[in-house]
């Protein structure tokens, strides 16, 4: 999956430099759940600024059109996407499509817990910190494999605070955050009409509770879930640059 998923992103490759209109490429593969082979995803999640790119002099690099859209990817193009936010923001929803969109890898972070996590979520038990370490650093691992094979990723993971996101990222400018930003309310009204989710009463209050808002020293791409998916995912592609000049 993974050579296909580079010869599917290398047949994109139309131009470089930018110069050549380039001509309509096949579409671009669908998304791929990326997670290790085990655990099964959990019951429920248990963790449950704008900063703009800096500007290119000059850019340089290669525009392809997954989905017939052009998309540039130059030397400033991020390797990982961490979308992130409280439960019901959204992420599974726009990681993915923005992953469908930019012709990348779908990570989905949830499938890293640890067995003992699973154990413990599917047993009602909420996680600590502790137990989150292994799984975050397994996600950051996953990141830097994928990286290392010339893979861009978008990863959905709530990354509620500060010090996952930090594991997250660790040090990686090619590795940006994703913030979905929206009210109580309005996720509130999508959890209630999310169908196969059982949500706890409350999750949502603690969940707020924990959020730490990404801070302007971490770069975030803050976009307000107030939208469509189209909306949103039009947004992120703009607030990165990722749209061929
Ligand atoms: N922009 C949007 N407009 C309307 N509905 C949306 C939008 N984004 C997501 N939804 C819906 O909101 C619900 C929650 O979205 P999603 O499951 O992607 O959130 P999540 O952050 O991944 O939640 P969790 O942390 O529980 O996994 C889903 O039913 C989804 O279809
Ligand atoms: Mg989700």
């Amino acid at each position: 999956m993974r050579f296909f998923a580079a010869s599917a992103l290398l047949s994109l490759v139309v131009s470089c430099g930018g110069s050549q209109p380039p001509p309509e490429p096949p579409p671009a593969p669908a998304p791929t759940a990326s997670g290790p082979a085990s655990p099964e995803a959990p019951m429920a999640t248990a963790d449950a600024g704008m900063a703009a790119p800096a500007p290119s002099a000059k850019r340089s690099g290669w525009s392809i059109r997954p989905h017939f859209r052009r998309i540039f990817v130059g030397s400033e193009t991020p390797f990982a996407l961490v979308v992130m936010g409280v439960s019901g923001s959204g992420k599974s929803t726009i990681a993915e499509q923005l992953a469908a969109r930019l012709g990348w890898r779908y990570v989905d972070g949830d499938l890293f817990h640890p067995p003992a996590n699973v154990a413990k979520m599917s047993a009602g038990h909420p996680l600590n910190d502790e137990d989150r370490w292994p799984w975050l650093r397994a996600i950051a691992a996953e990141i830097d494999r994928l990286a290392a094979a010339g893979e861009r990723a978008v990863v959905a993971c709530s990354a509620l605070k500060r010090a996952y996101r930090d594991i997250l990222v660790h040090g990686r400018d090619d590795v940006r955050i994703v913030f979905l930003d929206g009210t109580k309310d309005l996720i509130a009204k999508r959890l209630a009409a999310r169908k196969g989710h059982f949500m706890p009463p409350g999750l949502l209050d603690s969940q707020f509770r924990t959020l730490e808002p990404p801070q302007a020293s971490e770069r975030p791409v803050t976009v307000s879930i107030d939208a469509s998916v189209d909306g949103i995912v039009d947004d992120i592609v703009r607030q990165l640059e990722l749209v061929a000049p």
